[in-house]
């Protein structure tokens, strides 16, 4: 049986907040119980925002690893590395900046949006327009099939499928294609070999997106085929050739949203952020110095939770029964804000407790931390050395 795996990266920003975790992390952790995983630390995506403060990447790497980990990644389900240790991403990225129309690239939304949002940054390099492609690099070297991000990734996911499609166009057209097919066909067996060629009819004769799809679960579920085997039946499925890297599928978190203390976007940058890994008398002094609802200004008046962000943190951390105890108690003036709050410090406290816990090993040891990267890396480099080889082989760069 075919497994799908996932990847995904982030940048390396330091330490993490609450809203890293909740957005990110947290389905991160879920995912590794399901699916093989491969998380990585883009720190060369950092030097495209930010090439001229290179002294900042280390730290913020192994920072950020910390947080990994202490969230509850863990490296014996999933494969943790860093980007640059695997230099075989710059060999793809550079192979694919060959027949990436520039058109493309400069269509990507997060061009323009970014270069207008950091205006105060020099972002007219070759390598922050090169970005989505560095990015697809990430995907493609690793056949991921699913890429969990937020939707602002969502065209960069697009951008890789349409990478992937045209690289395959190019390349994947072999000597001899069709006959190699057949045999191919043949080796699924008799049973399976009549239904994907049945469902391979239906798809091109009837354009019959669910025969597509079902040949697929088909080539999924058959054990014994050869890499290249598979890859030249799905590709026969569509026609063309050989499909030597696999288009990927956004997988997009729909995590809760965040608030940050103020109720804006949780975010570095606006200043209202609660870190993984904060000491409880801190977090206790931010909730309690946090916004209420400005209408109450005494504790006899009446308040709204929908104009409150304590409500937002309580619709993250509350279940129904204290939810109900705040709608009626702030609306009726019966209780007052530092009440409210208390069961939102308890809950984040018991939510970081775990997380301070696995922190503490390694931050007693930062050599465990270097340990675990220095597997990741050597798994994630098998994986990305044997594409490079057929990507090589197809391109026709195979000296060997
Ligand atoms: N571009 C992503 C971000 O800024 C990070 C990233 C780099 C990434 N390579 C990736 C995410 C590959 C998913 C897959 O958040
Ligand atoms: Fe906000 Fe709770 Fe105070 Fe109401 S009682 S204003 S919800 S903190």
């Amino acid at each position: 049986m075919f497994v799908e795996k996932v990847l995904s990266g982030m940048r390396p920003t330091g330490r993490l907040h609450l809203g890293h975790y909740h957005g990110v992390l947290a389905n991160w952790v879920k995912l590794q119980h399901e699916y093989p995983c491969l998380f990585f630390v883009a720190d060369w995506h950092a030097l495209t925002t930010a090439y001229d403060e290179p002294g900042t990447i280390t730290q913020n790497t192994w920072d950020m690893v910390v947080d990994w980990l202490a969230a509850g990644v863990d490296p014996a389900q999933a494969t943790i590395f860093i980007q640059s240790r695997v230099p075989e991403h710059a060999e793809l990225h550079l192979l694919l900046s060959m027949m990436t129309p520039l058109g493309w690239l400069e269509r990507v939304p997060t061009y323009k949006d970014q270069q207008e949002k950091l205006s105060h940054k020099d972002l007219t390099t070759y390598g922050f327009l090169g970005y989505p492609l560095l990015q697809a690099a990430d995907i493609l070297i690793y056949r991921a099939d699913k890429v969990p991000v937020g939707d602002d990734q969502v065209p960069h996911i697009e951008f890789t499928r349409e990478i992937a499609r045209r690289f395959n166009h190019l390349y994947g057209r072999e000597a001899g294609f069709e006959e190699k097919a057949i045999e191919a066909v043949k080796k699924l067996g008799s049973k399976r070999a009549k239904l994907y060629k049945e469902l391979r009819t239906r798809y091109q004769e009837k354009g019959e997106e669910a025969a597509l799809e079902q040949a697929h679960a088909v080539l999924d579920e058959a054990q014994s085929l050869s890499y290249g085997d598979r890859e030249r039946l799905f590709g026969y499925l569509e026609g063309g050739g050989k499909m030597i890297l696999a288009e990927p599928d956004a997988l997009l978190t729909h995590a809760s949203r965040m608030p940050g203390l103020d109720g804006q976007k949780m975010s570095k940058s606006y200043g209202n952020t609660i870190a993984l890994r904060e000491d409880a008398a801190s977090i206790t002094k931010k909730i309690r110095t946090m916004q209420t609802d400005p209408q109450r200004v005494r504790r006899t008046d009446a308040g709204d939770p929908d104009k409150c962000p304590v409500w937002q943190f309580h619709q993250i951390y509350s279940n129904d029964e204290v939810r109900d105890w705040v709608q009626q108690g702030c609306r009726s003036a019966g209780i007052g804000c530092i009440e409210c709050k208390q069961p939102v410090i308890e809950q984040i406290l018991k939510e970081q407790e775990p997380m301070r816990e696995r922190a503490r090993a390694y931050e007693d040891d930062p050599q465990l931390v270097k340990n675990i990267i220095a597997d990741g890396c050597e798994k994630a480099r098998r994986l990305a050395q044997e594409t490079m080889r057929d990507v090589r082989e197809a391109i026709g760069l195979d000296y060997s």
